[in-house]
């Protein structure tokens, strides 16, 4: 699987499309990046004295053509922390290799972002778990068929073969807890499994998931993660749970399924993610110096 960007100048592709945003965004400078899931796309519509550009304007932005993941970078503040949110992201299952899919997350990071903030929609494989629970990520298995760091590997973007021992900064973790905790907003922790789709699982996959140790089912999010780690930013990982995952309660699962929940919490996780913002700006973890 090889895409235009896993050649050798994915650096020089990556500040490329940074220089374009830079020059659009005046002296704004990004310190967190949000990718923003299905459904919770409206937040970026929330930051203040913002920019928006669609993606189709930054060269090497893949663009979504998904109901609902509509594609645009908006640059604005909010709790005190400059933000670049992605509104929409692409998906594998749209025919994107996985460095593609993960190039905008580059983007972020080479714009400055220390931490990225990335939220989805997931499948929840405990059966105790309804439709509706925020699930922070601990961990990730990856099941994608492709991956974000195939192909060179320039060291200017990062090494070689990075760690992923904390590809969810623990001590970014125990701020969201707290904050969930301050908030009164319920909050499980697990792993989030990535899944090509765009089929939902069958019966059969999700008992392998659950037997796997997995708590949840999505179509994204690890190619962003990977990037991110590669770059040595940290991650924040957040899953709205849409729905028990195919098989729990029998019932045939639908992607308006999955959109209801996330409007229905969106007020919540909106919520949450503010006050993750106000505690990353208050507690200095946005602070310039060694990553
Ligand atoms: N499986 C995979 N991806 C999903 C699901 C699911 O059940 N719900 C929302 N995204």
């Amino acid at each position: 699987m090889s895409s235009s960007h896993d050649r050798p100048d994915l650096y020089d592709r990556v500040h490329a499309a940074a220089a374009v945003v830079r020059a659009r965004i005046g002296g704004r400078a990004p310190q967190v990046g949000l990718i923003l899931g299905s459904g919770l796309g409206g937040f970026a519509d929330r930051l203040e004295d913002a920019v928006a550009i669609d993606y189709a304007e930054l060269p090497g932005f893949p663009v979504s053509r998904v109901h609902g993941h509509a594609g645009r970078l908006v640059v604005g503040r909010r709790g005190g922390a400059m933000c670049v949110a992605m509104k929409g992201r692409v998906h594998l299952y749209e025919g994107h290799g996985a460095v593609e899919v993960a190039f905008p997350a580059r983007v972020l990071v080479a714009l400055g972002a220390r931490v990225l903030l990335v939220t989805n929609a997931a499948g929840g494989l405990r059966p105790e778990w309804s439709p509706g629970t925020l699930m922070l990520i601990r961990d990730h298995i990856d099941l994608l068929r492709d991956h974000a760091l195939r192909g060179p590997n320039d060291e200017r973007l990062g090494p070689r073969f990075p760690d992923m021992t904390t590809a969810y900064a623990p001590g970014l973790r125990a701020l969201v807890k707290e904050v969930a905790a301050a908030q009164g907003v319920a909050l499980e922790e697990g792993v989030y499994v990535a899944m090509p789709g765009p089929t939902y699982e069958t019966p059969a996959e999700v008992r392998m998931l659950q037997g796997l140790g997995a708590d949840a089912t999505g179509m994204s999010t690890v190619p962003e993660v990977v990037v991110a780690r590669h770059m040595g930013a940290r991650v924040i990982g957040v899953s709205c749970i849409t729905n028990k995952a195919a098989g729990i309660t029998g019932e045939p699962l639908s992607h308006d399924e999955v959109t209801e929940t996330a409007t229905r919490v969106r007020a919540t996780f909106e919520g949450l993610l503010d006050g993750i913002l106000v505690a990353l700006v208050g507690r200095g973890e946005l602070a310039e110096g060694p990553r």
